[in-house]
């Protein structure tokens, strides 16, 4: 069962130190989990639109403006946008459940974010998430051996990241689990990796789109 403790790091200012060096650390554990790397190489090349949800601070949209110059490039997140994101980014700052789902489809990505919240919340994003042609979703998978790598961990990183890494794995999610709870009627291909992630890559099938178009 899941279970849902709130992180640190989202109640502390964008400016806190603890909050700067846990945002350090989890650009560290997103590389040895390698969950950018997967999203940037599973992104169809062709999209015209890339959007991430929860974005924290913008490492991977940067990285994603050089590598697909032709997509328009959009942010959301609680946080002020970071300096030292390419201006072709636009950033959208405030709760997500407050701003209406984008129209144009593309391809949206959700790194480390979807286990925030609660059933019935997720329900909400994943008709947020309904018109997207790609989904891209990548979270802590819930399970023994990311909590033991997370305990070798614990020396090398903040207290705020060794608790908010904890209760993120315990608000993580199984196989099967997120599909249900989104109630996404994507195409759904889902994996897990011994590093801890739980991703899925999910596309809009023609029958998806047309009742999209109708509604
Ligand atoms: C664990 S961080 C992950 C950030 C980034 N995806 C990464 O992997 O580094 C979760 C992010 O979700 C954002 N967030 C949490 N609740 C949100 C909400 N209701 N609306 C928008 N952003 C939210 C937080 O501000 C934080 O930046």
């Amino acid at each position: 069962m899941r279970k849902l403790t709130p992180e640190l790091l989202d109640h502390l200012p964008h400016d806190d130190p603890g909050a700067l060096r846990s945002r350090a650390d989890l650009r560290r554990i997103n590389f040895f989990m390698g969950n950018e790397r997967w999203i940037a190489s599973v992104i169809p090349e062709n999209t015209h639109y890339i959007t991430e949800i929860g974005a924290g601070d913008g490492h991977l949209l940067a990285r994603l403006a050089g590598k697909f110059p032709q997509a328009e490039i959009t942010a959301y997140d609680l946080a002020p946008r970071p300096a030292h994101l390419p201006l072709s980014v636009k950033w959208i700052q405030g709760d997500l459940f407050a701003q209406a789902s984008p129209t144009h489809g593309g391809t949206l990505i959700a790194n480390l974010f979807l286990h925030h919240f609660t059933d019935p919340k997720l329900r909400v994003l994943g008709e947020w998430m309904r018109g997207f042609d790609t989904l891209l979703i990548n979270e802590p998978l819930r399970a023994r051996l990311p909590v033991l790598l997370g305990k070798l961990a614990a020396p090398f990183i903040h207290p705020i990241t060794r608790h908010d890494m904890r209760v993120s794995i315990e608000a993580g999610f199984q196989r099967r689990e997120l599909p249900a709870a989104l109630g996404l009627d994507h195409l759904v291909q889902e994996s897990v990796s011994w590093r801890g992630s739980l991703r899925i890559f999910a596309q809009r099938t023609n029958q998806s789109a047309n009742l999209c178009s109708i509604s």
